[in-house]
This record gives structure tokens, C-alpha cells and sequence, in this order.
């Protein structure tokens, strides 16, 4: 692959500072060398500019720092919607996860039934009137079915940037009473660890690449949050949730993913170098990409 590597350091889409370090964090641990390691054409194309403004956020709106977050997402979408015209494949590394806003935004007019695997402890899927904090890193997935604040979803001038029936979330423990009411109207497909615990992890990751398979997607992509993951594995992230997905059973659905040949863009997420403990959760998030773009034991 001609892979494309885009930093977002981007922290104001929640409360805690420091997941603006979240590039460096993963560049350090590797991320270039191990994916040429396995054969791929990487470039890094550096950051994505964020905190542009001086002038505070004058908007009316229960949103945090809506302006800042709406300006850099705009510039991280131009950038993929290049990288993916460009025929690269875009690896965005976060920075908090409000993030996927712009991602998504720039490789959807490409992928015209895009999927979407969203790998979380959260579905992510409040708008500006259901969020219980107002911090967008919590929105992504709900504006990109075109929901919630208008300046969010009109990014790059369309919406919505991907279906409610292509979208696959993977890990969920912690989802809001908005958040359930939409995966119940909108029959958002979710394994919560209910499902994982059940089913184990390679029923699931099946079933969610045949569920796609089966809506004929022309393209996957993965929106993978650190605190997917059980925080004992990355204790580095903003929002940990107790009871998660295991380190082996992540290796696994990554590498699953990439036998699928399905994954066409990914963004690696919330990564806070100042929550981590020696850089442990960027470790395990290059490990993972590793995994996903084809690296194995023998
Ligand atoms: N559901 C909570 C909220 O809306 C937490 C969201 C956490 N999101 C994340 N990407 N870590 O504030
Ligand atoms: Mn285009
Ligand atoms: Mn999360
Ligand atoms: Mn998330």
C-alpha cells in the first residue's frame, strides 16, 4: 500500500489536555519504520494545523470549543479528501476522537456506500442536544449520519457522510440514553462486550465483515479508539472504561480486518501521552497497526 500518515493534534474535543500529544506519541513509537518494515510506501505528511484562532468561542451553543473543532476538522478533511484522490491510503493518527468528523468527511464523496467499523467503549453517536458534556469528541459518528450541529455536518458542503445501516460499532460499554434511542431508530449495528463475551471475538469480527459484505460497501473505514481496549492494555486514554476488549483479541480483529481486504482508510484515536504510562497505549496502538496492515509472525 501507498499508506499517507496525517497527525491531528487535536484535544479540544474533550476535557483533558495532553491528546494533542497523541501524533508525537505514535510517531515515536514507531508507526513509520513498522509499516515500511512490512513493505508499504509510508509518508508522513506532518500535522494538521489545529487552534488556528485566537478570538475565543463566541458561538451559542452548548458545544466545547465548536469553532476551533469545526475549523480543524474542515483542514483535516481537504487533506484526506487530497491523500485519498491522490490514491493513498489515509492513516490519521488523533488527537481526541472528534477528529472522525473530518476524516470521514474526506473520504466519503470517494466512497459513495462507504462503511464505517467504529471500534470504542462509546458509540459516540450524541448531537449538540443529547451530549451529557458537551465535548464533541463524543458526536463524530451522529454527525457524520448528519446529526447534530449544523457547522459539524455540513463539512466539505454535504452530508450525510455515511448510512446508518453501513456503520458497525465494535466494544461498546458506556452509551448514553440519546445515544440508545438512535442505535434503536436508526438500527445502527452494535456488538456491545456482551456480544464479544458471548460470541468471542472472531464470531464478531466475522459477522461485522459479512454484515458489510452483505450491504456492498466499496470501501471500510476504521475508526479505532484506544479505550476500546480494556485501560489495564492503554491506561493512556481521556475516557477509560473498565471491562474491555483484550490486547490479544484486538491483534486478532485487526488481523482479521486486513485478511477481509476490505479496509480502505483508518484513524487511530484519544492516544494522551500525560494519562500513559511510558508511552504504553502509543506502543500498543503501533502494534495494532501493525497487525492491520499485514505484519505476522511467520
Ligand atoms: N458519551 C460521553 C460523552 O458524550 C463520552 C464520549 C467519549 N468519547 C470518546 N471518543 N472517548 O461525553
Ligand atoms: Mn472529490
Ligand atoms: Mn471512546
Ligand atoms: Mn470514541
Amino acid at each position: 500500500l501507498d499508506i499517507a500518515i496525517i497527525g491531528v493534534p487535536m484535544d479540544l474535543g474533550q476535557a483533558r489536555r495532553g491528546v494533542d500529544m497523541g501524533p508525537s506519541a505514535i510517531r515515536y513509537a514507531g508507526v513509520v519504520e513498522r509499516l515500511e518494515a512490512i513493505g508499504h510506501e509510508v509518508t508522513d505528511e506532518g500535522d494538521i494545523q489545529v487552534r488556528v484562532t485566537k478570538s475565543s468561542d463566541m458561538t451559542q451553543t452548548n458545544l466545547k470549543n465548536l469553532n476551533e473543532v469545526r475549523i480543524g476538522n474542515t483542514k483535516l478533511a481537504d487533506k484526506v479528501h487530497e491523500v485519498v484522490t491522490n490514491g493513498k491510503f489515509p492513516l490519521v493518527l488523533g488527537g481526541d476522537h472528534s477528529i472522525a468528523i473530518g476524516t470521514l468527511a474526506g473520504i466519503s464523496d470517494r466512497y459513495k456506500n462507504l462503511g464505517v467499523i467504529w471500534y470504542d467503549a462509546h458509540a459516540d453517536l450524541n448531537t449538540d442536544e443529547t451530549s451529557p458534556s458537551g465535548n464533541i469528541h463524543g458526536m463524530p459518528l451522529a454527525v457524520s449520519l448528519g446529526l447534530g450541529h449544523d457547522e459539524l455536518v455540513n463539512i466539505r458542503g454535504f452530508a450525510p457522510k455515511v448510512k446508518p445501516e453501513n456503520i458497525v460499532i465494535i466494544g461498546a460499554r458506556s452509551i448514553d440514553p440519546g445515544e440508545r434511542e438512535l442505535i434503536k431508530e436508526r438500527g445502527i449495528k452494535v456488538y456491545t462486550m456482551h456480544e464479544i463475551d458471548r460470541l468471542g471475538m472472531t464470531a464478531v469480527v466475522e459477522d461485522a465483515i459479512s454484515y458489510l459484505k452483505s450491504r456492498e460497501v466499496d470501501g471500510v473505514h476504521l475508526s479505532l479508539d484506544l479505550d476500546g481496549l480494556d485501560p489495564l492494555y492503554t491506561p493512556g486514554v481521556g475516557t477509560p472504561v473498565p471491562g474491555g476488549i483484550t490486547y490479544r483479541e484486538s491483534h486478532l480483529a485487526m488481523e482479521m480486518l486486513e485478511e477481509s481486504g476490505l479496509i480502505t482508510s483508518a484513524e487511530f484515536v484519544e492516544v494522551n501521552p500525560i494519562l500513559d504510562e511510558r508511552n504504553k497505549t502509543a506502543d500498543v496502538a503501533v502494534a495494532l497497526m501493525g497487525s492491520l496492515f499485514g505484519e505476522r509472525l511467520l
